[in-house]
Formats: structure tokens, C-alpha cells, sequence
């Protein structure tokens, strides 16, 4: 058989190109997290796991990259628990204490009481992280949600947030509990309670609520006793807080809203995050779910949250595709 030199040459490329690309291949199979990457990018550029979307991804819009930071642990822990100067400033002046104790003392004296751990900051290609962030709106009345909730890893709520007897429209399910003193309800010792401290004092109370129960009021009276299981208590970090009412925020209204600095946490912590029970319900009442309507327009507008700013982000969020939001139905 005669070949000519061009015939050989392409011959000896298309060789070379098949046997790179089978070692290319049998690498990246044998290799998971090459595999996983390689699977994730491809499709649909993504860098988590998730089939449906991913927080992050390659190539994203720009009014979510200006504002989302990663670098920033949305909990505290005993090593990244240093303030700086300005944000101690900003974070004392939330609600004031008369005779704040030294918030240091305070600090060490929580890490002896609860674990010091850090969690959650492990996004990767590998990675297939959801949650649900469950608002407490009247719109969820109704809803059946239930089910669709209970399907997800996390399930976020807060502050009073009951379950039993709204199962079918709030879930069953709660892995995190997101709390205030003045907000706090019991929990089971499978929940994870995260405190949100506006004030040193509320570091102080929570060591008392789990232990002596000594302290009984912060500016109004709050319960001395909860139940909730000490091993699983985070604890929200003023320098993340801080960064949200700046960055996502720019400064409206006074310091976040519990609800708003849920939904952050999530997407900072999660891959793919479904919101409920956040805005009015149908017909434009502002009430829980577990009250009745008489109350409308009761809970709207604290004077310290900018309610509207907060919800106009959220729907950016869900315009951007960064969260779905399950609207009343
Ligand atoms: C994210 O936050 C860190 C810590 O505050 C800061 O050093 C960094 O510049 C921020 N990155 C972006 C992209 O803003
Ligand atoms: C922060 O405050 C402390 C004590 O008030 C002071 O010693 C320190 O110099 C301040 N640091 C900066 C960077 O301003
Ligand atoms: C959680 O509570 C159940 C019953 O309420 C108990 O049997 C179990 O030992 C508790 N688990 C922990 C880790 O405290
Ligand atoms: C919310 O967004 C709408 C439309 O983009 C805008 O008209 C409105 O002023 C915004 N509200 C607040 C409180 O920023």
C-alpha cells in the first residue's frame, strides 16, 4: 500500500489527538473531583454539584458579584471573633447597653460554654448544598409547601416560627432556628440554634438561658430559660452582619432584619436556596402565618428596618436566578 508524507502526517496527528484525549479522559474518570469539575464547568459553568443551579458560578452578573463576598464567615468563632474598631463601633450602637460588659471576657467566656467550630465554608464542584429560608408570612397559609420544604438539606426559620399544626404549608423539618433574645422560642435537641446578637449582653444571655437562667430582661423581659441543645448553637458574626447592611443593604434602615440576614446567610452558606413566607399574602396583608388577618400591617415596618429596600434586594435575588421565591398561591 503506498502512503504519501501528507497521509502519515495526518495519520500521526489524529493518532496523537485520540491517544491524549483517552489519557485526558481516563484521568479525569479515575480522579473525581477532576471528573466533578470538569462535569460541573461544563455544564452550564457551574462550580457546585446542584442540577438545578449553583450560587456561584464562572461567569456571573455583576450586581451579585459587587456584592457577594465569600472571605467573610458569616459565623463567629473564637478565631475570627476580633472586631475591628469600626465594626465594634457600628455593632454596640445597634441597641444600646447602659453598662456593656467587656466584650473579650464575654467572648471567651461563650467558647467555653459552646463549640468553636468552622462550618459550612466548604463550597465546591463536589458540592450540592439546598435550602429553604421559611419567612414567617401570612402567605403561607394554605400554600401546601410542606412537602417541597422538608426536601431540602436546610431548612432556616425564625424567631417565633411554630411548626406543629401548619406541617402541611411550613414543613416538619428545622436545621437551623435563627434567634434573638427577645425573639426566642424552645427548640429539639436536633436543631440548630443561631443567635443573632445585637448587643453583648445577648452572648451573656445565652450562656444564662442554657445554664443558671440568671439573666431575665435585656430592654424588656425575655425568657430565662430556653430549650435548645447546647452543642448546636452557632452564632451569627457581627462582622458578617456588618458586611451585609453594607454591601447589600448600602445602608438602609438601621442593621438588617432577622429575615434578611436568614436569607444572607443562605446564600453564602448554600449552593441552591428557595425562599417562603417572605412579602404579603394575596391580598396584601402583612400578618404570620400561625395569626389571623386582624392583625394586618402589625409586623411590616419596625422602625429599624428598611422592609422595602430588603425586599426589593430579595427580588433582585430571585430575578438573578440566585434564589427561587415560592409566592403565595
Ligand atoms: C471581601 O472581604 C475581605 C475581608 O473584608 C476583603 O479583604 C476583600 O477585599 C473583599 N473582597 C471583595 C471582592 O470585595
Ligand atoms: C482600636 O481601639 C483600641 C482601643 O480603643 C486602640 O488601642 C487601637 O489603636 C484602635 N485601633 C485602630 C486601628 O484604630
Ligand atoms: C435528644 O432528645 C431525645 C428525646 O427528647 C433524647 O432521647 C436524646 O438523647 C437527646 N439527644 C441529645 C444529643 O441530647
Ligand atoms: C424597589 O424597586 C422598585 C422598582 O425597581 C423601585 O421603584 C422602588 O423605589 C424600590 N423601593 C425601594 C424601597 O428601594
Amino acid at each position: 500500500m503506498f502512503l504519501s508524507k501528507r497521509k502519515i502526517r495526518t495519520f500521526t496527528l489524529l493518532f496523537s489527538i485520540l491517544t491524549f484525549t483517552t489519557l485526558l479522559f481516563s484521568y479525569t474518570f479515575r480522579d473525581p473531583s477532576l471528573y466533578g469539575f470538569f462535569k460541573s464547568s461544563f455544564r452550564n459553568n457551574r462550580l457546585c454539584a446542584c442540577h438545578q443551579q449553583c450560587m456561584m458560578k464562572l461567569e456571573d452578573n455583576p450586581w451579585f458579584t459587587e456584592r457577594f463576598n465569600q472571605s467573610i464567615h458569616p459565623l463567629m468563632t473564637s478565631d475570627n471573633s476580633v472586631l475591628s474598631n469600626e465594626t465594634f463601633r457600628w455593632w454596640q450602637g445597634l441597641q444600646l447597653e447602659t453598662e456593656p460588659a467587656d466584650f473579650n471576657e464575654v467572648k471567651k467566656e461563650l467558647f467555653r460554654f459552646i463549640p468553636s467550630e468552622t462550618l459550612y465554608m466548604d463550597a465546591s464542584p463536589k458540592r450540592c448544598r439546598t435550602c429553604a429560608v421559611v419567612g414567617n408570612s401570612g402567605n403561607l397559609k394554605g400554600s401546601r409547601y410542606g412537602l417541597r420544604i422538608d426536601t431540602n438539606d436546610f431548612i432556616i426559620r425564625m424567631n417565633q416560627a411554630p411548626t406543629r399544626g401548619f406541617e402541611e404549608d411550613v414543613g416538619w423539618r428545622t436545621t437551623h432556628h435563627v434567634m434573638y433574645p427577645e425573639s426566642a422560642t424552645d427548640l429539639d435537641n436536633t436543631t440548630t440554634l443561631v443567635l443573632v446578637p445585637f448587643k453583648t449582653l445577648d452572648l451573656q444571655w445565652l450562656v444564662s438561658a442554657l445554664s443558671t437562667g440568671t439573666i431575665t430582661e435585656t430592654y424588656m423581659p425575655v425568657k430565662s430559660r430556653i430549650k435548645a441543645n447546647k452543642d448546636k448553637v452557632l452564632i451569627y458574626n457581627p462582622t458578617f452582619m456588618k458586611y451585609i447592611f453594607d454591601s447589600w443593604l448600602e445602608g438602609h434602615g438601621r442593621y438588617p432584619s432577622t429575615g434578611f440576614l436568614s436569607i444572607m446567610f443562605a446564600i453564602h452558606i448554600c449552593d441552591e436556596v428557595s425562599v417562603f413566607g417572605f412579602g404579603a399574602d394575596q391580598y396584601g396583608n402583612w400578618h404570620h402565618y400561625w395569626e389571623e388577618n386582624d392583625l394586618a400591617g402589625a409586623h411590616k415596618d419596625t422602625q429599624v428596618h428598611d422592609g422595602d429596600y430588603e425586599y426589593n434586594v430579595t427580588c433582585l435575588l430571585a430575578d438573578k436566578h440566585k434564589i427561587h421565591m415560592f409566592k403565595s398561591r
